[in-house]
């Protein structure tokens, strides 16, 4: 049987290293922390990568128990950045040379008798001038550094089971099982057994044992059954997922260890005609994803993984994420797998290729990220190359072949920006950054390789069109404009199996990148993941069961937002059967998909282009015949201005005015009343989603008259459990209408009581309306009030409780 303690908590932290605290148990200088640690916390922006560039130590005392007599104990660090050398009461063990993957080390052998005290150190060094991937460069984001995953010890038999790798095919089942040692003891067998686990059906069998065998004297020992009839493949909509228990049993019959391993059964397969997934082709459409936070850089617990993961399937409608640019924490991937949501995970790096040392190390980062994520179904291909690096057939060849010795179920990848490079793995996959606004969404499939496997574009706009939430309108509408154009372009493809944008979120980067604030500006979302207006074309794409229903207009519909007036296109971004617009209450106009320019899409973008309806003739006198032609004029006027309009519509409005039907003075003062009047009275909008009949969903655009402050999150029950817990709290300005003001950049200040405290700063800004911050549990179960405190002094709270529910 095995056991895991873990060891989270109660960390003595030195920001310094000193060998004389490592087998100490001085604690001057050293502050109690809690995994997960950051060795800085980090301003919103305008910081230097310094900051979190040190060698520091943290150090954790733990007994040894009696009952650890005669078993193995090992320590796993889930993720330490950026190399780690642990030491056992003095005595150095192991040195870890990847940020971004797990490691286990074996203590047994060096542990204190029993009952006594053990001092575990581990020095992390987070400088960017260490000699592994992804340093020796320049790199756009920041790679920070601390303890910021699970620690925890397992105790063991002296034979365990140390791996078990699950492979499925249509309902069969295999599974390689790895045993700790080559010394295996006559006698012992193994047993497992299928179950249930999320979102699946009873199995057939499920009391039956699925396979058995007696084991032989290999270290790695294959089971196959066909016994898994009645299963329910895992798929994107329906991600059934099962466990298998895998028991080592000695030869008395007892359960020597047990390992229980979660999967699904599910086949992919890319070729030139695309992506399937259970042999359904799936047009993938994702964005990427980096794993930071404002303040807290990569130190996020196990729930603000599964939230993030939850906003990239339930609030951005997406079916797939890349985890640039590394493997991400387990439990953001196992959301995907409980949601559905498919993952691209690669190896560290970005551009930069090292030398043999730093190969060596990348190829270990492939074995350590291969061999401790197969087992997720939401996995469905392996990065194998460096982030945009130029073509290296040797260093390629070795990563590709380790791969392929180590899954022979997914298909490798690798991201380059480079055309018809050298392709060793299985797709091509490319960042498409072809596209800058006129011109076509993507390049076609052929203008990048001439391979007949499968293609996939893994970038496109991000730095193209960076985009703030604090930018002018007509900013961030191109923004989400250009996001529906490569989305567009890409479902026309057939041959490209779809793609994953430039990105999810905002994020920190180096001084080389960004807007010289050190952030790259370039998510759907802001670093707290609130929307700019892309967000919701992402969103609208996903149908109501998934995303709720989505109604948006890119619009404050206010003229004076824009140069002289002209508002330009205004896009209805829904995912809605239909909408309907009204002007102060009078119809004008039922929308569908037939009026979006992006006809590939299932939910493009719909262009308004009435905002007259019949009024024309209703009220102004204006001939039936004649209202079509005199609202497009109208139109024109409103997306190009009086002084910038088209010769085709100056010669449409002459002839207008020559036939009688109007003249520029009338002309203008329909566009005064229709459009908008500088001078005049605003008008107001109202929008209808309709769904099967019904209204599902209403937006209304009228000037504000207030400004409401809304703290929202996911949960307000908090709870440690294996650490302290944590919550993201989005902080928006929205007006009695609930939207959004994105021109609100006020103070407001934080405070929290109770059993919650405040990560980050107790005063922030307003960034185009939105910021957010985080509440921490401190340790205690009990209640916590977040309070904030606007600039007019009123004050909005949100209320939490804490609930303590240990594990260790
Ligand atoms: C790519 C790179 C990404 C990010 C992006 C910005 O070249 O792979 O990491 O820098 O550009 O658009």
């Amino acid at each position: 049987m095995s056991d895991t303690i873990f060891l989270n908590d109660d960390w003595d932290y030195s920001p310094v290293f000193s060998e004389g605290l490592v087998n100490s148990s001085g604690t001057d200088g050293m502050e109690k922390v809690r995994l997960p640690h950051t060795v800085a916390v980090t301003p919103f922006n305008n910081f230097s990568a310094e900051i979190y560039q040190k060698i520091s130590l943290y150090r954790r005392f733990f007994d040894t128990d009696e009952a650890w007599n005669g078993k193995k104990v090992l320590l796993t660090i889930e993720g330490a950045a950026h190399q780690s050398t642990v030491y056992l009461n003095g005595r150095e063990l192991f040195v870890h040379n990847s940020g971004y993957t797990a490691f286990t080390v074996d203590l047994t052998d060096h542990l204190a008798p029993a009952g006594k005290r053990n001092i575990l150190a581990v020095k992390v060094d987070s400088r960017e001038s260490l000699n592994i991937p992804p340093f020796g460069f320049v790199i756009d984001y920041m790679t920070y550094g601390g303890i910021y995953r699970d620690v925890y010890l397992e105790i063991k038999n002296p034979v365990y089971i140390e791996d078990v790798f699950v492979t499925t095919k249509g309902n069969r089942f295999n599974s390689q099982i790895t045993l700790n040692t080559e010394n295996i003891p006559a006698g012992l067998s193994l047993h497992q057994k299928i179950m249930p686990s999320v979102n699946a059906p009873i199995v057939g069998d499920k009391d039956n044992p699925c396979a058995e065998i007696t084991s032989g004297a290999s270290k790695k020992i294959s089971l196959t059954s066909a016994n898994a009839s009645g299963i329910t493949q895992w798929s994107i909509d329906n991600p059934a997922l099962y466990t298998v228990t895998t028991e080592l049993l000695g030869d008395d019959g007892k359960v020597l260890d047990t390992k229980t391993t979660r999967f699904g059964f599910r086949d992919i397969k890319f070729d030139e005609t695309g992506f399937y997934l259970n042999g359904t082709k799936i047009k993938i459409r994702g964005l990427n994803r980096h794993q930071s936070w404002p303040y807290i850089g990569y130190a996020a617990p196990k729930n603000m993984q599964i939230e993030d993961a939850d906003i990239l399937k339930y609030e951005l409608g997406l079916n797939e994420v890349r985890t640039s640019h590394y493997p991400q924490s387990q439990h953001f991937i196992n959301r995907c797998d409980e949601i559905g949501l498919l993952v691209f995970t690669e190896i560290p790096g970005w551009q930069h290729i090292g030398d043999e040392k730093w190969k060596n190390q990348a190829v270990e980062n492939v074995r350590e990220m291969i061999t401790q994520y197969r087992n997720h179904p939401s996995i469905f291909i392996w990065g194998v190359r460096i982030n945009e690096s130029v073509d290296d057939d040797a260093f390629y060849t070795r990563t590709n072949a380790l791969a392929h010795e180590l899954d022979k179920t997914r298909p490798t990848g690798g991201v380059r920006y480079l055309k018809n490079s050298h392709l060793l793995e299985d797709v091509y996959t490319f960042n498409d950054f072809s596209f800058h606004g006129p011109n076509d969404g993507a390049l076609h499939k052929r203008k990048v390789t001439d391979t007949h496997k499968g293609y996939m574009i893994t970038e496109y706009n991000g730095h193209m069109f960076p985009t703030k939430t604090f930018d002018c309108e007509a900013h961030r509408t191109e923004h989400a404009v250009r996001h529906a154009k490569v989305l567009d372009t890409v479902a026309g493809y057939d041959d490209i199996a779809g793609s994953s944008g430039w990105c999810a979120f905002d994020y920190n980067t180096h001084k080389d990148f960004g807007s010289g604030d050190y952030i790259c500006y370039h998510g759907v979302m802001d670093q707290f993941r609130n929307p700019k207006p892309a967000a919701y074309v992402y969103q609208s794409q996903a149908e109501s069961s998934t995303t709720g229903d989505v109604l948006s207009v890119t619009s404050g519909m206010d003229i004076g937002e824009y140069p002289g007036g002209a508002r330009g296109n205004v896009y209805i971004l829904t995912n809605a059967d239909s909408v309907k617009m009204y002007v102060n209450g009078i119809f004008i106009k039922e929308y569908t998909k037939a009026d979006s320019p992006y006809k590939n899409l299932p939910h493009g973008p719909i262009l308004i282009d009435d905002y007259v309806g019949h009024r024309l003739v209703d009220e102004d006198g204006i001939k039936e015949k004649h209202s079509k032609a005199m609202k497009t004029m109208l139109f024109a006027l409103q997306k190009y201005g009086l002084d910038k309009l088209p010769l085709k519509y100056l010669v449409k409005g002459l002839s207008l005015w020559i036939r009688g039907v109007t003249n520029p003075g009338k002309l203008r003062s329909l566009y005064g009343k229709y459009i908008g009047n500088w001078g005049g009275t605003a008008i107001t909008y109202k929008f209808e989603a309709v769904k099967n009949g019904k209204v599902v969903k209403t937006l209304i655009r009228t000037p504000p008259k207030e400004v409401r402050l809304k703290m929202s999150a996911y949960r307000t029950a908090l709870r440690e459990e294996e650490s302290y817990d944590m919550e993201l709290v989005r902080i928006t300005a929205s007006d009695e209408n609930g939207n959004l003001l994105p021109y609100c950049q006020e103070a407001v200040t934080l405070a929290a009581e109770g059993e919650i405290e405040v990560v980050g700063p107790k005063a922030v800004s307003l960034k185009g309306g939105c910021t957010g911050c985080f509440v921490k549990t401190t340790g205690k179960s009990g209640k916590g009030v977040l309070k904030a405190t606007d600039w007019t002094g009123r004050e909005t709270k949100l209320e939490f409780t804490v609930e303590k529910n240990r594990s260790v």
